[in-house]
């Protein structure tokens, strides 16, 4: 079964037409990467999927489930990182996650190993047991990242991943989407980093304007623009987007 469909979707803001009729269909085990310059419409897209926007006009689809019509039983199948981390600030990151397991329903006994599994991965030390208003952007970032797994979704949604986060851990996160992509799961991502997009994207989308202008795999896209490097063929065509 598709793991996400997209039809039709448009949201406006006032004037402004942040996403406008878009139509996508993801697999299981697909990595799509949205990329488009600073307010092209990437993140109202998430918000849209994740339950948290109401669309205009249009319909989403969570392996069958609509977002509109089942809310919560399609937000349990998605796991979602906003761009901007958040964790309440008098909360350890550590109470953090048990209150995102509790939402979820996930048996306290089957997260407490997950937990300390993904604190080793991800280079997590004894700060975990700080609040959490005194870590940095990296170190909330990481912890959003770690929540995500707690529950197993099916579909992943991330906006920009790697802000804030030093090059060994983006390694991990890279690595981690990569191993999540062979067990199947879906991702989708929005980022303006390039070489990340190259490396693990099964797909890429290039947004503007809140339309999506072009998709394919690399290969296409290189051909689509006679470019061979990810930053020339992302700079032809987002320019020619914009004609
Ligand atoms: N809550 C809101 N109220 C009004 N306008 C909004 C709101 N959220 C987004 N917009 C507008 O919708 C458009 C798309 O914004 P969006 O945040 O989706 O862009 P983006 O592609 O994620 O950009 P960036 O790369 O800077 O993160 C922009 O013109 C933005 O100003
Ligand atoms: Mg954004």
């Amino acid at each position: 079964m598709n793991r996400l469909v997209i039809k039709n979707l448009t949201k406006r803001f006032n004037n402004v037409w942040a996403v406008k009729d878009l139509n996508l269909t993801l697999q299981p085990g697909e990595i799509f990467v949205l990329l488009g310059p600073n307010g092209a419409g990437k993140t109202t897209t998430l918000k849209l999927i994740a339950g948290l926007l109401h669309p205009d006009e249009g319909e989403i689809f969570i392996q069958g489930i609509d977002v509109q019509r089942e809310p919560i039983e399609a937000k349990s199948r998605i796991g979602y990182i906003p761009d901007e981390p958040f964790i309440y600030r008098k909360l350890t990151g550590r109470e953090f996650m048990n209150f995102i397991a509790g939402i979820y329903n996930v048996k306290r006994e089957d997260h407490q190993k997950k937990m300390e599994e993904l604190f080793q991965k991800f280079e997590i030390g004894d700060w975990i047991d700080e609040f959490s208003e005194s870590y940095s952007h990296g170190m909330k970032q990481k912890v959003v990242m770690c929540q995500l797994f707690l529950h197993d979704p099916d579909l992943i949604l991330i906006d920009e991943p790697l802000v804030g986060l030093d090059p060994k851990s983006g390694k991990t996160v890279r690595e981690t989407f990569l191993e999540l992509k062979e067990q199947g799961k879906t991702l989708f991502i929005c980022t303006h980093t390039l070489s990340f997009a190259r490396e693990i994207a099964s797909r890429i989308g290039i947004i503007n304007c809140g339309e999506l202008k072009f998709m394919g795999n690399l290969e296409e896209l290189a051909h689509l623009s006679g470019k061979k490097d990810i930053e020339e063929i992302y700079l032809k065509l987002s320019e020619e987007s914009t004609v």
